[in-house]
């Protein structure tokens, strides 16, 4: 009797060791809240890519990825909840997330903290990564972005004077916002006017009646796009009828569902663009669309891309040590959806961004600008 125990145990630690271990790795997105698009395409931009991974085997030593995906609600009070609930409670050993700066910079402490490497897909706020050597990301900055919002103004749409509105309770929108400002004036433009709102208004007129009085010839929108469309309608209702130019946080179907006709002659600044010709998107374009019924936005690309640079890094690592990843992350070079990605000292890369107009009631791409 005593035997037969000894042999059955043996048999089943045999088993458990023979049996690969998965990798669990964190998602994480705003999949309800004011920015539910971005949460519901970035969960399948990292299942899309999470399962193409463990169709090719998994990881290392045949490990498979388990994703543990969770809703931000795009409130940083959430997601700092999140992080800590998939760091202590599932033990993930790394983290791909979460999307809007706001939540992403209540996240990086934890998993800088924690020591457990992060790679956010799309928030583009510098001082996420200046969180601390944990911390990455698949997007470019808003320097960058605000750059190219405010050139292509200038230059494209040839005007010279502009405003600016923004949420003064976010620094995603703030920064942008800023960043629109120094370019646009350092290129000759002037600033005609410049005004926040606090964060949950949906009246936006004290703001846009200053704004028309003072007479730019554009309107900088740096905003998501549920405030976008709200504020678009406003300012056109107020009688401003000039373009209007925004960031990536316009990357929804929603846009022209809120906005309507306000959002024509509108032009924003994104990470990529599902009529790119490249090889790499429109294959990307194609399996997302065979398996989502819906053609990947910016989000989505985002998500499968930072999830294959995380899995990479893992794989390169042979570990799932936060330390070992940590420096794997810092020699990657890798070729994702969209382009080849390499991280500088500050663990951003360089990437070009796109330049889209919204034509009756679509999205059409203009122009590719590099860095
Ligand atoms: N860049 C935005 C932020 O940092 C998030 C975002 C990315 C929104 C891409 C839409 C598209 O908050």
């Amino acid at each position: 009797m005593k035997k037969f125990a000894i042999v059955l145990l043996l048999a089943i630690a045999a088993t458990s060791l023979s049996v690969a271990q998965d990798i669990k790795i964190g998602g994480i997105g705003p999949v309800t809240g004011e920015a539910a698009t971005f949460g519901v395409s970035t969960k399948n931009g990292m299942t899309l890519a999470v399962e193409e991974w463990n169709a090719k085997g998994g990881v290392f030593g045949g490990r498979k990825v388990k994703l543990i995906f969770e809703d931000d609600k795009g409130d940083p009070a959430e997601s700092a909840t999140v992080y800590t609930k998939l760091i202590q409670q599932d033990g993930v050993v790394a983290i791909v997330g979460t999307v809007m700066s706001k939540c992403t910079l209540a996240g990086a402490p934890i998993c800088q903290a924690a020591g457990i490497p992060m790679i956010t897909p799309a928030s583009t706020n510098e001082k996420v990564t200046q969180v601390g050597d944990y911390i990455y990301r698949a997007c470019f900055i808003d320097p960058f972005q605000g750059t190219v919002g405010a050139t292509f103004a200038f230059k494209n749409l040839n005007v010279k004077s502009a405003a600016a509105i923004f949420d003064l309770g976010n620094d995603y929108t703030k920064g942008l916002a800023e960043n629109f400002k120094l370019t646009f004036e350092k290129l000759g433009g002037k600033v005609v006017a410049y005004e926040g709102y606090p964060t949950g208004v949906t009246d936006f007129k004290a703001q846009l009646t200053k704004i028309v009085a003072a007479k730019p010839e554009v309107l900088y929108i740096p905003d998501y796009y549920n405030d976008v469309g709200l504020i678009a309608k406003q300012a056109r209702e107020l009688g401003f009828k000039g373009p209007m130019v925004g960031g990536d946080g316009w990357d929804s179907p929603d846009l022209v569902k809120i906005g309507g006709k306000a959002v024509e002659n509108g032009y924003f600044t994104n990470h990529y663009s599902p009529d790119d010709t490249r090889p790499a998107v429109q294959d990307f374009v194609k399996k997302y669309t065979a398996k989502f019924g819906q053609k990947p936005d910016a989000l989505a690309a985002q998500a499968y891309d930072a999830m294959y640079i995380m899995l990479d890094a893992i794989k390169r690592a042979g570990s799932t040590k936060g330390t070992v990843i940590r420096d794997a992350l810092a020699k990657t070079n890798i070729d994702v959806v969209s382009g080849n990605i390499k991280f500088d000292a500050n663990r951003n890369p360089i990437k070009a961004a796109v330049i889209i107009e919204i034509k009756d009631g679509k999205q059409v791409y203009k122009a590719t600008v590099k860095p």
